[in-house]
């Protein structure tokens, strides 16, 4: 898929190398059900997918019915997946002649093959039966938060970072292939597994995994959703609600000094600007799983169209290029410009006179627009404005709003320049 960009004249080139593992494109099924048989991967990289994260491979379970419930969101969308499925519940050598089919058929495409299993020889045992179907990687799930991480996996280790690292260190004693380690979001810093997953000698990490979650009660029969019989449990919740949060992780991970490894940005990717996002602070590949069981493979189209009509836009050749370009401008709080100064705009013109940008100001912020007499069109008072977006945000007219940089004539300043010069006030002695 190489195409001509715009600007420079070179040709674009969309493929990716992730902790070893190339494929034509940064668009990665994740591991679930959208990637659980040839029949799927196949049909999803003849629409375009780059390569695709197996469903997780193990001694196979028994699943419930039912498994997903969702916060819907305007209509028939969903705001959030939650899901208590658990790895494969089918046998692992239907699984492994799959995924030797899909390979040979399939030489340039990114096959990752994901695992969770429990003892050490268990282990060797499942990387030697995969590796000889020639899958180019594997990504260790150690991050499922429900139903495996009761039996001592997935979650369990991955908050656990002495036995994680221990167990990344088996496997890279019997890998000859790269190996991911995905990390879980349910714990308190990501940093914290992800050095153990480095110390262990992976390749990369994936993240994220699921976050434990109870998505509501039916009100009818008091069952936590989903029901399984009337009874229910905490599933992991994925989709568009946990993109910022997994945005987060990967900055967090990316902005570490100490941590140095590839990672694969997975949570809430549902169209290309949500990938970008992702690439833009270090991840350089994709991962999507609720969007492609919400909407089908199809949806890679726009993600392919899209990433690059934006690098023909920004002169881009080739991803590497701008993976982790938008880093350097994320700051610890106590590093920004306290002196950097915005306010409100209202175009009379545009205004449709809902009011509702004054009721955000006047009941929920800082009382900076007011209802001028004779007119319904409300008017910001520049001299209050503390430039906090909200009646951007809650205005139903796009570009009727808008934040206009206003000069101080004061020099760049932070709280943490402030500390050094003892003139910062509260909370400056801790
Ligand atoms: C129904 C379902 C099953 C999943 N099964 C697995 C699995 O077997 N192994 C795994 O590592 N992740 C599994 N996941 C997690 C996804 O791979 C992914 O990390 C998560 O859903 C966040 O991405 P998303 O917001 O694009 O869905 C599953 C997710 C869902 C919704």
């Amino acid at each position: 898929m190489i195409q001509r960009n715009g600007r420079t004249g070179e040709p674009i080139d969309l493929s990716i190398d992730c902790a070893g593992i190339r494929s034509p494109n940064p668009f990665w099924l994740a591991s679930g059900p959208p990637a659980n048989s040839s029949g799927q991967v196949m049909r999803a990289f003849d629409m375009g997918w780059g390569g695709a994260v197996w469903k997780t491979l193990g001694d196979p379970i028994t699943n419930t019915a039912s498994r997903y419930g969702a916060i819907p969101y305007q209509g028939r969308n969903v705001a959030g997946l939650n899901n208590i499925e658990l790895i494969t519940d089918r046998p692992l050598e239907v699984n492994l002649k799959e995924i030797a089919e899909v390979k040979k058929k399939y030489p340039n495409h990114a096959v990752v093959v994901s695992l969770m299993v429990e003892t050490k020889d268990e282990w060797r045992d499942i990387i030697k039966r995969c590796e000889d179907t020639g899958c180019d990687g594997f990504e260790l799930n150690f991050g499922c938060p429900h139903g495996m991480c009761e039996r001592g996996m997935g979650s369990a280790v991955g908050q656990e970072p002495k036995v994680l690292e221990e167990i990344a260190g088996w496997v890279m004693e019997f890998a000859s292939i790269p190996v991911l380690v995905k990390l879980t979001p349910n714990i308190t810093d990501v940093l914290y597994p992800a050095m153990a997953a480095q110390r262990g000698g992976v390749d990369g990490v994936s993240l994220v995994n699921t976050f434990k979650s109870v998505i509501g009660i039916d009100h009818d029969t008091l069952s936590p959703i989903p029901s399984v019989g009337g009874e229910g449990t905490s599933g992991g919740y994925c989709g568009p609600a946990i993109k910022p949060i997994a945005l987060h992780m990967v900055t967090r991970l990316g902005k570490a000094p100490e941590f140095h490894l590839p990672i694969s940005g997975v949570g809430g990717v549902q169209s290309w600007e949500d990938a970008l996002d992702f690439l833009l602070l270090g991840a350089s590949s994709i991962q999507v799983c609720t969007a492609a069981m919400h909407y089908g493979f199809k949806i890679v189209d726009d993600m392919i169209l899209g990433l690059e009509e934006w690098m023909r836009e920004k002169g881009y050749s080739r991803i590497d290029e701008f993976v982790g370009k938008a880093l350097p401008n994320y700051k610890e709080w106590g590093d920004l410009n306290l002196n950097f100064k915005i306010v409100a705009e209202i175009d009379p013109g545009t205004c449709i006179e809902c009011q509702l940008c004054y009721a955000a100001c006047e009941d929920g912020a800082h009382q900076c627009i007011e209802l001028p007499k004779g007119t319904r069109v409300p008017r910001v008072i520049e001299e209050e404005c503390v430039g906090c977006n909200l009646c951007q945000i809650v205005c139903p007219v796009e570009g009727c709003i808008t934040m206009v940089e206003r000069d101080t004539g004061l020099p760049r300043e932070s709280w943490n320049e402030r500390v050094a010069k003892g003139t910062a006030g509260a909370g400056s002695l801790h």
